[in-house]
This record gives C-alpha cells, sequence and structure tokens, in this order.
C-alpha cells in the first residue's frame, strides 16, 4: 500500500468584493448583525459581466495547483470535482474541468457532498492511490453560490454568509507511509436533509410542471436552511470527528499543528478551537474575507495557510467539515 500527499495546491477567487455594507443595500442585514453572528466581513462574488462559473474558476485554482505541483497536466490519471452549484444540471463540472484544461481522457468524478465535498473528494483519491491504481490526482472544490442566492429580506439569513471561489490540490503517490493522508472519517445523517437543502430543479418537479405552473414566488431553487438546527448538530460532529481522526492516530489535541475547519461560521471555528484547548496560531480561518464558500473553504484555507508559511514539513494538519446531509468528515494529514 501506499500513501498519498499533496504536492501542490492553488486558488481562485473572484475579484469583486461584497462587504457586509453592500449587502444591507440589497437586504435588511446589517455589518453588525453578520460580523457577530458569522465573523464574516466580506465574501467574493462573481461580478455580472464575469464568464467564472464553478468549472471555470475551478479550472483557474487547478492551474495553479498543477503548476505548483512541479507536474504537467499530462501527468494527472484522474480530476474529482466537488460542488453544489454545478455549470449545468448534467453532466457534472469534472468533465467541464477536464476539458477547460485540455487534459487527455483521463476518468473524472463529481462528488455531491456540499461544504463535505472536498473532505469526501480527498478520501476518494486517497483510496484510489492507496490501493496503487492512480499516481497523481486533482482535487478540486469550487463554488458559484452568489447566481443562486435569495437576495431578498426573506433569503438573508442564507445569503449573507455565503461566497464564490475554486481551491485546488494535487494528490501524488509516495512509499514514505509515515507522511502523507493518516486517514480519513465520513459520516452522514439523512433523516436531516431537508434542514439545508435546495429543492428545486430535481427530477420530483421536472422542467413540464415548472413550465406550466411558472410561479414567480416559487422559493424552491433558493437555499433553505433550519441555522440553528445545523449549528447544533455541526459543533457536535466537528468535534466528533476530529475526535475519531486523532484516536485513529494515536494523537491527541496537542499534537495538532494546523486545523482547517470548514469555514462556516467563525462562531462554530472558535468553539471547536476552545473546546480542543488550541491557540490561534493551530486553527487557521479566513472565512472573514471569504464567507461560506462551501466545497471550496477547506481547499482555499489550507491554500492560504500553506501559502502563508503555516504548515511545515512533519506537521500534523486536521482538517474537517460539516454540512448539508448531514454529512460530515475529517482527513488527518502529516505533511
Ligand atoms: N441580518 C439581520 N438579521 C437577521 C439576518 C440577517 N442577515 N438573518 C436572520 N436575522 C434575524 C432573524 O430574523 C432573527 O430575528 P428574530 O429573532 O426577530 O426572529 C434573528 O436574526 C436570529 O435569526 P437566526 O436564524 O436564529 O440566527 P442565528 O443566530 O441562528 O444565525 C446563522 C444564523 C448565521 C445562519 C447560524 O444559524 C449558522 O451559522 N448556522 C450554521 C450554518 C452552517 O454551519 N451551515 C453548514 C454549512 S453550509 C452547507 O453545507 C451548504
Amino acid at each position: 500500500m501506499y500513501n498519498s500527499k499533496i504536492i501542490g495546491l492553488g486558488y481562485y477567487v473572484p475579484e469583486r468584493v461584497v462587504t457586509n455594507n453592500d449587502l444591507s443595500k440589497m437586504m435588511d442585514t446589517s455589518d453588525k448583525w453578520i460580523q457577530e453572528r458569522t465573523g464574516i466581513k466580506e465574501r467574493r462574488w462573481v461580478a455580472p459581466e464575469s464568464k467564472d462559473t464553478s468549472s471555470v474558476m475551478g479550472a483557474k485554482a487547478s492551474r495553479i495547483a498543477i503548476e505548483r505541483s512541479g507536474l504537467t497536466k499530462t501527468d494527472i490519471d484522474f480530476i474529482i470535482f466537488a460542488t453544489l452549484s454545478p455549470d449545468m444540471y448534467f453532466p457534472g463540472g469534472g468533465v467541464q474541468l477536464q476539458n477547460m484544461l485540455e487534459m487527455p481522457t483521463v476518468g473524472a468524478l463529481d462528488v455531491r457532498n456540499q461544504c463535505s465535498g472536498f473532505i469526501y473528494a480527498l478520501s476518494i483519491a486517497d483510496q484510489f492511490i492507496k490501493t496503487g491504481m492512480y499516481k497523481n490526482i486533482l482535487v478540486v472544490g469550487a463554488e458559484y453560490h452568489s447566481g443562486g442566492l435569495d437576495k431578498s429580506d426573506a433569503g438573508r439569513h442564507v445569503s449573507v454568509i455565503f461566497g464564490d471561489g475554486a481551491g485546488a490540490a494535487v494528490l501524488s503517490r509516495t512509499e514514505d507511509n509515515t507522511k502523507g493522508i493518516l486517514s480519513s472519517h465520513l459520516h452522514s445523517e439523512g433523516e436531516h436533509a431537508e434542514q439545508l437543502t435546495v429543492k428545486g430543479p430535481s427530477i420530483c418537479k421536472w422542467v413540464p410542471e415548472l413550465l406550466k405552473e411558472n410561479d414567480p414566488n416559487d422559493k424552491s431553487y433558493y437555499p433553505y436552511m433550519n441555522g440553528t438546527f445545523v449549528f447544533k448538530h455541526a459543533v457536535m460532529r466537528f468535534s466528533e470527528v476530529i475526535i475519531e481522526g486523532l484516536k485513529a492516530n494515536h494523537l491527541k489535541a496537542v499534537d495538532i499543528n494546523m486545523l482547517i475547519p470548514h469555514q462556516a461560521n467563525l462562531r462554530i471555528s472558535q468553539f471547536i478551537q476552545k473546546k480542543f484547548g488550541l491557540n490561534d496560531s493551530q486553527v487557521f480561518n479566513n472565512i472573514q474575507k471569504y464567507g461560506n464558500t462551501t466545497a471550496a473553504s477547506v481547499v482555499i484555507a489550507l491554500t492560504e495557510a500553506w501559502e502563508q508559511n503555516k504548515i511545515k514539513d512533519n506537521d500534523i494538519v486536521v482538517l474537517a467539515a460539516f454540512g448539508s446531509g448531514f454529512t460530515w468528515g475529517s482527513v488527518i494529514i502529516r505533511w
């Protein structure tokens, strides 16, 4: 068995900065409310004239990650693409990415696990590499949220938290079994699927019915979130899955050099930090600048932490996420 190691990281966010004050001109909200409840100061939203989509942003992040890995696109054996905001209902973004990057006809897999998407994608890539099936895998998380948010007062508790962006990692085979991804831990609880969801478009309510109804008040295309319920489950599941990962590797919280939680809400990250007794240098947050970029959040944060030299050789890096599904997971890495 081999191990897999991250050898290249990259991210891309749209240039357009949307501050909390900008949002307060669109809906009944305030900088004070958003900062107090979420820690978010601003986010990036794709500009109206921009051609950025989830696949386009994913491709931009991927070019950087591949270049930094020292490989070329022809060395990549497989693509895994995580998003909840694909450019098309089908096919998925993975094949669009493959086309945009002009890669050879390697396989492309789409992951639909929302905020846990990158964790699931990384885990899948790790299994393919461990078994020896593939050597180098491109793992991408990308979201174009802003095109699908309800920016009226009715959607304010959801739309203020989400931002657009993409991140990518190149995972590669290593024969050093003490390094790279040590373990990954994945969970779901479909019982709560309806607590954080976008119901339309779906095969349950497909095009003929929608056209017949043509209801301008149909909100089923917008995200619905029972925020308080999701928050309570998030803090519980984050803690559980981090403990599970540490235990599996005979590690303790003090061994964590860098925890990168999915950037859902700064209050959630702070709760986890306190619970595990970690200091500020052991936890990386960038939700203040980007909001919640869902499948892209962990990989954007990982890239920034790495760019800022906050991750060093041999460090224990813990990635963890929780989100719609509910789905959650953790990945434990020795860098
Ligand atoms: N501006 C001003 N006031 C607002 C806003 C807003 N943007 N949104 C809601 N409010 C008001 C509400 O109307 C309510 O007013 P009321 O008390 O008069 O009725 C009050 O603020 C409190 O509303 P809540 O929805 O209870 O606010 P809460 O404190 O729960 O914060 C939040 C909302 C930030 C969304 C929080 O619940 C949260 O972060 N939840 C978890 C999110 C998460 O982790 N998601 C998972 C990942 S996302 C994914 O997987 C796609």
